[in-house]
């Protein structure tokens, strides 16, 4: 079965980026992928400095080592003014072809204001950059801050649905690739 790792790139406490992450990652869970989140939250890495190593920051060899060792990618951005946030950014500036390349990524974003695609087009052009094979189906939640219930579940009983078609696409994607 197919290897998925997924990050999401807010460190805000109640952040919808990681509760939208942890849905995503079970509803692939349950199509049989093994899934590993690394929640950036609770790792220290470095500003990318253009350099190779990074010896005071042993998390840089962790995040590289889970997406070198995983065959899909689960991305998730909170929109920041039009765009990813640089927390992401600069996670996926960390790592480079070695574990990007050859990936079938996933992507979804999360917005305080209304839905759209902004975000999700830039990480598109950035996941192609590094030879990432991103699926068609993406999911952009507008206004987060009323998307979940407290348990985290989604209120919208059509964006749920489209959680299960972005997992069996990611999934199914992948294998495909991996063959
Ligand atoms: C620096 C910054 C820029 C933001 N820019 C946008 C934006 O361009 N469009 C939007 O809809 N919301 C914007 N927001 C709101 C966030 O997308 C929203 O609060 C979202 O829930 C943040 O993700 P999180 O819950 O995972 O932390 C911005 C928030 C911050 C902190």
């Amino acid at each position: 079965m197919v290897k998925i790792v997924g990050i999401a790139g807010s460190l805000r406490t109640d952040s919808y980026s990681q509760v939208a992450l942890r849905l995503a990652a079970q509803r692939v869970s349950a199509l049989g992928a093994e899934v590993e989140i690394l929640d950036l939250r609770e790792m220290n890495l470095p500003f990318c400095d253009g350099g190779d190593e990074y010896p005071d920051y042993p998390d840089v060899e962790k995040l590289r080592k889970a997406f070198h060792d995983a065959d899909g990618l689960i991305l998730v951005t909170p929109e920041y003014h039009g765009s990813i946030s640089g927390v992401l950014k600069n996670a996926l500036d960390l790592m480079s072809f070695d574990q990007l390349a050859g990936k079938v990524a996933g992507m979804i974003s999360i917005l305080g204001g209304q839905s759209n695609s902004n975000a999700l087009n830039d990480l598109r052009v950035i996941m192609r950059w590094v030879h990432s094979w991103v699926i068609p189906e993406q999911i952009a939640i507008g206004q987060a801050w009323k998307a979940f219930d407290q348990d985290g579940k989604l209120l919208d009983e059509k964006l749920s649905q489209r959680f299960d078609q972005f997992a069996q696409s990611l999934v199914d994607n992948t294998q495909k690739l991996r063959q």
